[in-house]
């Protein structure tokens, strides 16, 4: 009888999910398992709700933004109740695996559930955030700095025509990678990563260095750490400083849509595919990740309890490029 592995996106959605649904999809296929996909994470595990998936329900899908299966964060998959209802949903599919797309927490629940029931888990790291300890890059990263970095562009243009500061919030969680990666891009003034404590009047005279030696716009980069809207507190203190008018703007959400880069599918794609031939060897509670750019495979344990910060050689950089 044909083997059956389950696959679910769960956690915030990143650009680059459906890519790897399509490569889990069609690597299933190539080997000669079928594939159940679970509607909304961990809830639909929960309440009993899936489709079967086959070659055609994941064509025209590499490079759409979000996840056709829907995604959710679950407090009843918290609960043993909640994990043993999802177990008798999979038993009923006769799924003997399941591949979880997401963030730590993601990864958390995979975990403790493939210890409690037999049932095989592997891991696929999608967050924007990129903060997922063992892992280089997570898909949806590449695609939310992108986005972040051509509507800062335009920002730049009319912070040039007006001569203004423009205080500029990312996304990140409690890391800064996206608020550094995206500084570095656009020739940020400055930036405000949670990995490193900074004041408003370091802040402050660095943008008057900048207005001294006649530049028009400034642009500073804020990471929202866990008070998402804190760059409004930043520009209201730095207005108060000096004498340019100071403007907010949060990207929030729009980081998240979008049609994934070329490197987020592809990355997608050797994930996922990677991902079933490590379940068709028999391996379980596995993460695949990338260093160095090359695909490596950690135990799930691993990656999560603790969060992998942004190098801060890269804010040094910023400074100096900046001045
Ligand atoms: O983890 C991804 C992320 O987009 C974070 O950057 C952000 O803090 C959070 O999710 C937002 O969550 P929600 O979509 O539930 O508001």
């Amino acid at each position: 009888m044909k083997k059956t592995l389950a696959v679910l996106t769960s956690g915030g959605d990143a650009p680059g999910m459906n890519a790897c649904l399509r490569a889990i999809v069609r690597t299933a296929t190539h080997v000669g398992w079928s594939v159940v996909g679970i509607k909304n994470g961990y809830r639909g595990l929960v309440e009993g709700r899936a489709i079967p998936m086959h070659l055609g329900s994941v064509g025209n899908i590499i490079q759409r933004g979000g996840t056709i299966l829907g995604s959710s964060r679950c407090d009843e998959f918290k609960t043993a109740k909640g994990r043993a209802k999802a177990f008798e949903f999979l038993r009923s599919h006769r799924a003997e695996a399941l591949v979880t797309l997401g963030g730590d927490g993601t990864f958390r629940g995979a975990e403790i559930f493939s210890k409690e029931f037999p049932i095989k888990v592997i891991g696929i790291p999608c967050t924007i955030d990129n903060d997922i300890w063992g892992c280089d890059a997570s898909i949806g990263f590449d695609t939310a700095v992108n986005t972040a970095v051509s509507c800062i562009d335009k920002i730049r243009d009319t912070a040039d025509s007006h001569g203004r500061v423009f205080v500029i919030e990312v996304m990140g969680r409690n890391t800064g990678h996206i608020a550094l990666e995206t500084a570095l891009a656009v020739g940020a003034e400055f930036v405000i990563v949670p990995e490193k404590k900074v004041s408003i009047p370091q802040l402050m005279a660095k943008i008057q260095k900048g207005i001294d030696r006649g530049k028009t716009g400034s642009i500073v980069i804020v990471a929202e750490k866990d008070e998402p809207g804190r760059a409004f507190s930043i520009s209201k203190a730095l207005s108060k400083k000096i004498s340019r008018d100071v403007r907010t703007a949060i990207l929030g959400h729009l980081q998240r849509g979008g049609s994934p880069t070329c490197r987020d599918r592809n990355l997608a794609s050797r994930m996922g595919s990677r991902a079933v031939e490590l379940l068709v060897k028999g391996k379980s509670r596995m993460m695949v990740g990338v260093e160095r750019d090359r695909l490596v495979v950690k135990p799930l344990g691993v990656t999560f309890g603790k969060r992998r910060s942004c190098d801060l050689k890269d804010f040094d950089l910023i400074n100096v490029l900046s001045i």
